[in-house]
């Protein structure tokens, strides 16, 4: 088996300027397309596409290194795309492209959206250039720095003289958004800037290129952005701290006793490769491709992966030592929800939890207080920050993560059947060593943690609603995911494309209700703030409030079927963000909306 992989801390591109911003963190970051072990040793390497910092070729990884940020200072980040080969051509992409979705349809591809009638079979792979860009999740950024959908820019060899978007349908509000945001699309590149004037919390940056984000993301297009300090922080020693230097890769975690876990479901092919399915037709993934109907040849509706990975590789093994460890949880799936516990056996079912997890934070800020908890619910995008205490082990004992979570979509708990647990009902094994050295953390029944000021009043609520389209072809599902707003008695769907509904002035703290009215849980995000969770009413029913768990401040809240999920922000900053479900394929076909803050 291979060790986790602990992300080392991604460098800067140069030492802070020694006058006037100085301040100020640098970072070129590029993507690129490289080989990773992910399978273990002996078994081939996977193609990837990966973050890494341009000017030191060696830190590029899946996931992408950690950005360590602290509050109220300053991240500037050039994000490059560097998906070209040698002589500057680009690299098709790594998966099936869907391009009947509407989606970001960069000049240089043979198919488009506008050309579905003419799809008599399974369209061709696509083979054109890669539009990426990338979203600081969980971030207060300004919107020109928020990595919106259609703000997508190609490499730079890859733009054609006197492109200017006319061959989309969407050409104006891309020119228009390019126009005001200077967003860079024609450079290859785009500069971001992230004030970092927030709580500190588990953030995460990760691709967001309209209509393509699964795929760009599952091709490994993530890494974890650690925000830290400020008067909301807990002071140094407090908590089990990361390794004392950014240094190389830490394969074995040695010394970290902070360790980010990222965890995505994958899907191998026999000689390595990520596969994705390029056709709805391939087996479980939704019946035949049927031409000339509403069916999307390619898109999923969800994509439940074979494998589980952390930090990148396939179940590995993290050796701890008996002493308290922080760990900041990450889903990273495109579509599965976990249920994860930590248990002596890696099979045994229903799981009975070895060790508790003190949770102490939720997406975006410490909880009020932590919560010990048998089992960890994470929806895709959430995260939750951990504590684990491993003194009471003797050493040689394994201990397992393991997932509980369903191989399906996530109907709330105990509707579905578990994982496979011979497979990815196990995530990581931990074996425990003895200590090297004394535990000054503080026990996390101790702990006392910040806490962040509740908002006031609502002016306003809104009534939202989430949404399937089924085909008019009787039994071949869903052929988009939507969202939708109150419209008389009833409900009026909304695509990407249509004006913005959701229109906060500057300043004001709403309460935003989501009326899921489709068979499945979705996790829901807004960009740019921070929410409370509220409450829970199933349609009939009454009012469950927040669980202890989501307390504190979040970006991604679970919105079960049948029932009405309500949380409360103060929209402070004005601009064009967007809102959306972030299971990726449904992200990618109509279930993200733009929203607007101010005039
Ligand atoms: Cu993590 Cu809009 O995304
Ligand atoms: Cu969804």
């Amino acid at each position: 088996v291979a060790a986790l992989l602990v992300p080392a801390v991604m460098p800067t591109a140069m030492p802070a300027a020694p006058t006037g911003d100085g301040s100020l963190d640098r970072y070129v970051i590029g993507v690129r397309r490289f080989r990773q072990q992910m399978l273990p040793p002996g078994a081939p390497a996977t193609a990837v596409f990966g973050y890494g910092s341009a000017p030191h070729p060696g830190t590029f990884a899946v996931p992408g290194r950690t950005i360590e940020a602290r509050v109220d200072h300053p991240v500037q980040v050039t994000w490059v795309n560097e998906l070209t080969d040698r002589w500057g051509d680009h690299l098709p992409h790594l998966l099936p492209v869907d391009p009947t979705l509407h989606w970001a349809n960069p000049p240089g591809g043979r198919t488009g959206r506008d050309r579905r009638p003419e799809f008599a079979s399974t369209p061709g792979p696509y083979q054109g250039p890669v539009p990426v860009v990338t979203h600081l999740h969980g971030g207060h950024s300004p919107d020109d720095s928020d990595g919106h959908p259609e703000a997508w820019f190609l490499a730079a060899a890859e733009i054609p003289d006197g492109y200017a978007r006319e061959g989309s349908r969407y050409a104006g509000f891309a020119a228009a958004y390019a126009a005001r945001t200077g967003a860079g699309w024609r450079a290859g590149s785009a500069v971001y800037r992230y004030g970092n004037d927030q709580h500190p919390g588990t953030l995460w940056y990760h691709d967001h290129v309209l209509g393509m984000t699964r795929l760009n993301v599952y091709a490994g297009l993530a890494g974890f952005y650690l925000l830290r300090g400020g008067p909301d922080d807990l002071a140094p020693g407090v908590l089990p701290g990361p390794a004392p230097k950014a240094g190389a890769d830490d394969p074995a975690g040695a010394r970290c006793h902070e360790i980010p876990i990222l965890i995505q479901d994958r899907t191998f092919t026999a000689d390595g490769s990520l596969f994705y399915p390029n056709s709805r037709a391939a087996r479980g993934y939704g019946g035949p491709y049927i031409p000339r109907t509403d069916v999307p040849p390619i898109w999923v509706p969800e994509f439940f992966g074979a494998t589980m990975t952390v930090n990148g590789r396939t179940w590995p093994l993290l050796e701890v030592e008996r002493r308290r460890y922080r760990f900041r949880f990450l889903n990273g799936c495109n579509a599965r929800v976990l249920d994860l516990g930590i248990a002596a056996s890696p099979v045994a079912r229903p799981v009975r939890s070895a060790l508790p997890f003190w949770q102490i934070g939720s997406d975006g800020a410490f909880l009020p207080a932590p919560v010990a908890l048998d089992r960890l619910l994470l929806a895709p995008a959430e995260r939750a920050d951990v504590v684990v205490d491993f003194t009471g082990v003797p050493p040689g004992t394994p201990l397992y993560l393991v997932n509980e979570g369903p191989d399906g979509p996530y109907q709330g708990d105990a509707a579905a059947a578990p994982a496979d647990p011979a497979t990815t009902g196990q995530v990581l094994k931990f074996l425990v060593r003895p200590a090297s050295g004394r535990d000054s953390s503080v026990p996390p029944d101790e702990l006392e943690l910040p806490r962040a000021a509740r908002l006031g009043p609502a002016v306003r609520t809104r009534r939202l609603a989430l949404l399937e389209q089924g085909s008019a072809v009787r039994g071949a599902g869903p052929v988009a995911t939507l969202l939708g707003d109150a419209a008389g008695r009833g409900w009026a769907a909304r695509r990407w494309h249509d004006p913005v509904t959701e229109n906060p002035g500057v300043g004001d703290v709403e309460v935003w209700e989501f009326h899921n009215l489709t068979p499945d849980a979705h996790p829901i995000h807004i960009h740019e703030i921070l929410f409370e969770v509220l409450d829970r009413t199933p349609f009939h029913g009454s009012a469950r409030p927040a669980r202890p768990w989501e307390r504190g401040r979040k970006d991604t809240v679970i919105a079960l079927p049948r029932e009405v999920t309500r949380v409360k922000a103060h929209f402070d900053r004005p601009g064009l963000f967007v809102w959306h479900c972030h299971m990726l394929e449904h992200e990618d076909n109509e279930m993200m909306r733009p929203y607007r803050i101010g005039g």
